[in-house]
């Protein structure tokens, strides 16, 4: 028989269920002070059956805020927020990662406390605006990192890895996505360093990786994870050779043995995305995630054909709490309702409604 959405698999030291992944999703329900609450622990909860959760992206830092009422996890305070999260998931039989991040230029100095965002270089996201407490406004210039400042900041991850343990997460999945901090380093049309974090895809994938190392030094390879998007442009961030990145990439998650490699793709059956899936594939062998665009069917296929060992969804979870029955049954899926997505309360956050029994 061949392998199936609902077949299990072991991800590193992770024994999943099945192999439908819930995608990292912010939510902006924690409330002003970015404090995980019991409403969380209640959406989470309703989504255990998923192979794994992969939280909303969370705060690493506490003056790195790009959403209001997104979760934080930078001291003992979100640490016992956290744990009401990981505590009901863990008792309806789930296993719950979360997501660290840093969004760098992507963040705006009225949602952190007058503080000027930072970034590889000093360029800012072009054409575009942000929500904060007045209104929207374009994004600043940011302040490019001192090469002296950046062991602070795989610090400031190395410390979220150990309040995630401390909360009960199964596993950290590092952020190093959709043009956030990270990627700001990753992708050379930000950045345009002259030290040993520019120039080179060596160089400019130097600084995730320490942060990878440092995640590593708290939760061991084996529940450590990684996210790209090289070739997602939003935040207004590209690569001139994402093919050579996601090698390189793949190749040191490899060289690590982290858990899983979340591939996200803009739309995983363009001919481009499927290349940098073939090339992950074929450099890394640890348990391959897709994510970007998938519906059951394609899913399936994917991973029948070996292209991914599991596959990640992102809108389908958000309306369907159950959606892994839902697939096992072939049965119809809710609508997501996009008014809601970012909304405060438990309307379009919790009241998805699950089968009946
Ligand atoms: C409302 C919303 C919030 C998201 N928040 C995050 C996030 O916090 N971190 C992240 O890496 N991706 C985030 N994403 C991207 C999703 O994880 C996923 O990559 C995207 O929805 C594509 O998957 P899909 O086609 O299955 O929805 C978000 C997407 C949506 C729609």
């Amino acid at each position: 028989m061949s392998t199936s959405l609902l077949t299990p698999i072991q991800a590193g030291d992770l024994k999943l269920a099945n192999r439908i992944i819930m995608a990292p999703l912010t939510r902006a329900r924690a409330g002003l002070d970015h404090l995980p609450n019991a409403l969380l622990a209640e959406y989470y909860a309703q989504r255990a059956s998923a192979g794994l959760i992969l939280s909303e992206a969370t705060m690493a830092a506490a003056d790195g805020c790009a959403f209001t009422a997104e979760a934080g996890i930078y001291d003992e305070k979100r640490v016992e927020g956290w744990k009401l999260v990981t505590d009901a998931v863990h008792r309806a039989g789930g296993q719950i990662a979360v997501q660290i991040w840093h969004p760098g230029r992507a963040a705006h100095s009225l949602l952190n406390g007058g503080s000027q965002p930072v970034s590889s270089s000093n360029k800012a996201i072009r054409d575009d605006t942000i929500h904060t407490p007045a209104g929207k406004v374009p994004y600043e210039t940011p302040r490019p990192l001192r090469t002296d400042e950046l062991p602070g900041i795989v610090e400031t991850f190395r410390k979220a890895a150990v309040n995630a343990k401390l909360a009960g997460f199964d596993s950290v999945q590092v952020h190093g996505a959709h043009g956030y901090l990270l990627d700001q380093f990753l992708r050379d049309s930000v950045n345009d360093r002259t030290d040993n974090y520019g120039g080179s895809i060596e160089n400019r994938a130097r600084l995730l990786f320490e942060v990878i190392d440092a995640v590593i030094s708290v939760f061991g390879a084996g529940r450590t994870g990684l996210r790209i998007s090289p070739l997602v442009p939003f935040n207004d961030i590209s690569d001139s050779n994402p093919e050579a990145l996601v090698r390189y990439v793949a190749e040191q998650a490899q060289l690590r043995g982290l858990a899983y490699f979340d591939l996200r793709h803009d739309q995983y059956d363009r001919p481009a995305e499927r290349r940098l899936a073939e090339i992950a594939r074929a450099a890394y062998h640890g348990t391959l995630i897709l994510n970007g665009g998938f519906d059951q069917a394609g899913g399936e296929a994917t991973v029948a054909a070996g292209l991914a060992d599991a596959i990640m969804y992102g809108k389908l979870f958000i309306a369907n709490p159950d959606l892994v029955e839902r697939f096992r049954r072939s049965a119809e899926l809710n609508t997501l309702d996009f008014s809601t997505l970012y909304t405060p309360g438990a309307k379009g956050y919790t009241d998805y409604p699950a089968l009946a029994a």
